[in-house]
C-alpha cells in the first residue's frame, strides 16, 4: 500500500508516494476505456509497454524540455485526442519532467472543456513542484507559462526510483525547490539537508524520500489554502522573482532550479541588508545551496536588463515589485517598495 499526501484544492486528490509507479498506474486505469500517455521519446523507450488490461493506451510523443510546451504541441495533442475519439470519461497521463506534466495537464484542462489527467513526474523538480498543485500551461514566444489553467490532476504518482537516471546537475536543480520549501514552511528540511552533498543524498534513498515527502506536504498545504494564488501561494515563489529574471536573461540555458538558487541567494543578501533576517539565516542559504553545488552567483547579468525582467514578475502590482521574504525559516512575508539602490546592492553581491 502506497503512502499518500492528500491535496484539497478545487478537487481533492492524492499524491501517491509509490514503490512502483507501474502498478499504481495500472490500478488507476483498470476501469478506463482510453488513456493517452503524453511523454517524450527517451521516456517512451524507458516506459516500454504498459500492461493495458481493458484500457487502450495511446502514446503521444512530444519534444523534450520547454520545446514540448508550445502551442503547436498543444494543438497536436488536441488533434491526437480527437482523432483517437477521446471522450470526457477518458484519461491523459503525463509521464516526464515538469514540462511534460504541465502540457499534459493543460491539454486535459482544455480538451472537451476538461478531462481527467494523472501526473507521473520523473524529475525531482516535477515531483516536488510542477506536478503537484494543479497549475498547467504552455509557453508563448514572449515567455514561459503565459497561457495556462488551474486544473488539478486525478492523482499524482511519485516514484523516486525515476531519479536514478537524472544527472547530478538535474538532481541538484530539483533540490533547489526542496530547499525553498524548507525556508518558507518546513525548517526541518533545512536541518535534514545541513552538510549534505549530492553524493550523500544520492546514496540515501530514505532521506531523499523524506525530503520529497516533506516538500510535497508543504505544497499540498499551501495550494490547499490558496489554490488560485491570491496571496499564500505566492510564497512558493520565494527566490523566484530574481530567479525568473535570471532564467530569461540566460535564455533558459540554466536549469530553473539553478536560477531559483541564485534567486534565493539574492534574497538572502537583500533580506540581511534590510534587517529582515539574521546573519545566521543569511549564511544558512549559502551553506545549504553550496553543499549541493547549486549556483549562488550570476556573473553574466546586466542590472538594467534583469530589473526590467523582474518587473514582468506576476507578483508585480502596478509598477511595484513585490518579493516573498522570510523573517526566519518557516515564516514568510512580503517586501514592497524597496529602493533601487538596495536591489542594486544585493545584485552586486550575486554578480561576482
Ligand atoms: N510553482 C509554484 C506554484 O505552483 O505555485
Amino acid at each position: 500500500m502506497s503512502e499518500k499526501i492528500t491535496v484539497s484544492a478545487e478537487r481533492t486528490y492524492d499524491v501517491l508516494l509509490a514503490a512502483d509507479w507501474r502498478s499504481s498506474l495500472r490500478e488507476l486505469t483498470h476501469n478506463k476505456v482510453r488513456c493517452a500517455i503524453v511523454t517524450t521519446q527517451s521516456m517512451k523507450e524507458r516506459i516500454g509497454n504498459l500492461e493495458a488490461g481493458d484500457c487502450e493506451f495511446t502514446y503521444c510523443v512530444i519534444p523534450d524540455g520547454e520545446e514540448g510546451k508550445s502551442p503547436a504541441v498543444l494543438m497536436q495533442l488536441w488533434n491526437w485526442l480527437a482523432a483517437a475519439g477521446f471522450t470526457r470519461s477518458d484519461l491523459i497521463v503525463g509521464i516526464g519532467g515538469g514540462a511534460v506534466t504541465d502540457i499534459a495537464g493543460f491539454a486535459a484542462a482544455t480538451y472537451l472543456r476538461g478531462i481527467d489527467w494523472i501526473a507521473v513526474p520523473t524529475s525531482v523538480a516535477g515531483a516536488v513542484d510542477a506536478a503537484v498543485g494543479g497549475k498547467t500551461g504552455a509557453n508563448l514566444d514572449y515567455g514561459k507559462n503565459l497561457i495556462g489553467s488551474f486544473h488539478s490532476p486525478l492523482n499524482v504518482i511519485v516514484d523516486i526510483s525515476w531519479f536514478d537516471s537524472l544527472s547530478d546537475r538535474d538532481f541538484a536543480a530539483g533540490l533547489a525547490e526542496v530547499v525553498k520549501c524548507g525556508f518558507i514552511k518546513d525548517p526541518e528540511i533545512l536541518s535534514l539537508m545541513a552538510g549534505c552533498t549530492i553524493a550523500n543524498l544520492r546514496a540515501d534513498q530514505g532521506l531523499v524520500s523524506d525530503l520529497v515527502k516533506r516538500s510535497i506536504q508543504v505544497k499540498a498545504d499551501v495550494v490547499g489554502a490558496d489554490f488560485t494564488e491570491s496571496y499564500l501561494r505566492e510564497t512558493l515563489n520565494y527566490g523566484h522573482t530574481f530567479g525568473h529574471a535570471v532564467e530569461k536573461h540566460a535564455k533558459y540555458s540554466l536549469r530553473h532550479g539553478e536560477c531559483v538558487s541564485i534567486g534565493m541567494a539574492f534574497m538572502a543578501h537583500l533580506q540581511l541588508a534590510q534587517g529582515l533576517i539574521s546573519q545566521e539565516v543569511h549564511d544558512l542559504h549559502f551553506s545549504i545551496l553550496s553543499s549541493l553545488d547549486l549556483p549562488v552567483t550570476y556573473s553574466q547579468g546586466d542590472w538594467l536588463e534583469l530589473k526590467a525582467l523582474m518587473s514582468m514578475d506576476k507578483k508585480v502590482r502596478g509598477n511595484t515589485l513585490r518579493f516573498v521574504t522570510i523573517t526566519e525559516p518557516g515564516k514568510c512575508d512580503r517586501l514592497e517598495g524597496v529602493a533601487d539602490s538596495a536591489l542594486y546592492e544585493a545584485y552586486g553581491k550575486v554578480s561576482l
